[in-house]
């Protein structure tokens, strides 16, 4: 159980200069998956990079593409996100009116299905499409950039949801604000895939993104093993 945590790097804290380059030193630097942040300035105010990026960036890892998808609608840029080889596809449920409908196309096209809420959006939003998920996304920031601050109140978000999921094989994974700081009280809330950007990408270096990667690992499983 100690072993389980699963690190997502979020390359929007890389170099986008050198994207494909980040993305490999990331993947030698112990990532487990890799965390795609889609933004389009409408769901939230900012704008990241989309299916040409994701495309291009495939043939540089084999480790899975955990996309996160903030867009809205969503529906219409399904396919060109399976297409551009997600591996995961994760939606809002703030994003469009029916969800259950995103994740049914994601679930037809074989890929793992996530589900997401943004901070203020209670739990029970998911209660009925807990069975069509492979993982739950509890955002621990308001979505749209990298570098804010955790939102402590968050971890009874995740504990409730810990209890929603009882036995499913449903994961719990975190975004925003998350390094060795909190990453033991979000592991012990339930969370077992962290996402991690200005955590790990400091630094600059692949030494650095090592070292960032085990410290946050590292902090999880402490608190998971007691
Ligand atoms: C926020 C994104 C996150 C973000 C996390 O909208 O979904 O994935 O990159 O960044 P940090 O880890 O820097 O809070
Ligand atoms: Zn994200």
């Amino acid at each position: 159980m100690s072993q389980n945590f699963l690190i997502a790097p979020s390359v929007l804290s890389a170099d986008f200069s050198r994207l494909g380059d980040e993305v490999e030193a990331i993947d030698r630097a112990g990532a487990d998956w890799i965390h795609l942040d889609v933004m389009d300035g409408h769901f939230v105010p900012n704008i990241s990079f989309g299916p040409p990026i994701i495309k291009a960036l495939r043939p540089r890892t084999k480790k899975f593409f955990d996309c996160h998808l903030m867009i809205a609608p969503v529906d219409a840029y399904l396919p060109a996100f399976i297409d551009a080889g997600c591996d995961q596809l994760t939606v809002h449920v703030e994003a469009g009116p029916h969800l259950h409908r995103s994740l049914q196309t994601i679930k037809a096209a074989g890929r793992k299905a996530g589900v997401t809420l943004n901070p203020a959006t209670p739990e029970t939003a998911i209660e009925h499409v807990l069975d069509l998920v492979d993982t739950v996304l509890v955002m621990t920031v308001n979505p749209g950039f990298g570098g804010q601050a955790f939102i402590s109140s968050m971890l009874e978000k995740i504990r409730r949801i810990k209890a929603m999921i009882g036995g499913r094989p449903i994961r719990i994974e975190v975004d925003g604000g998350i390094g060795a700081n909190t990453a033991g009280d979000v592991a012990k809330a339930g969370a077992t895939v962290l996402v991690a950007g200005a955590a790990v990408f400091k630094g600059g270096t692949f030494e650095a993104y090592r070292s960032n990667i085990e410290a946050i690992r590292g902090a999880a499983t402490v608190v998971r093993s007691v």
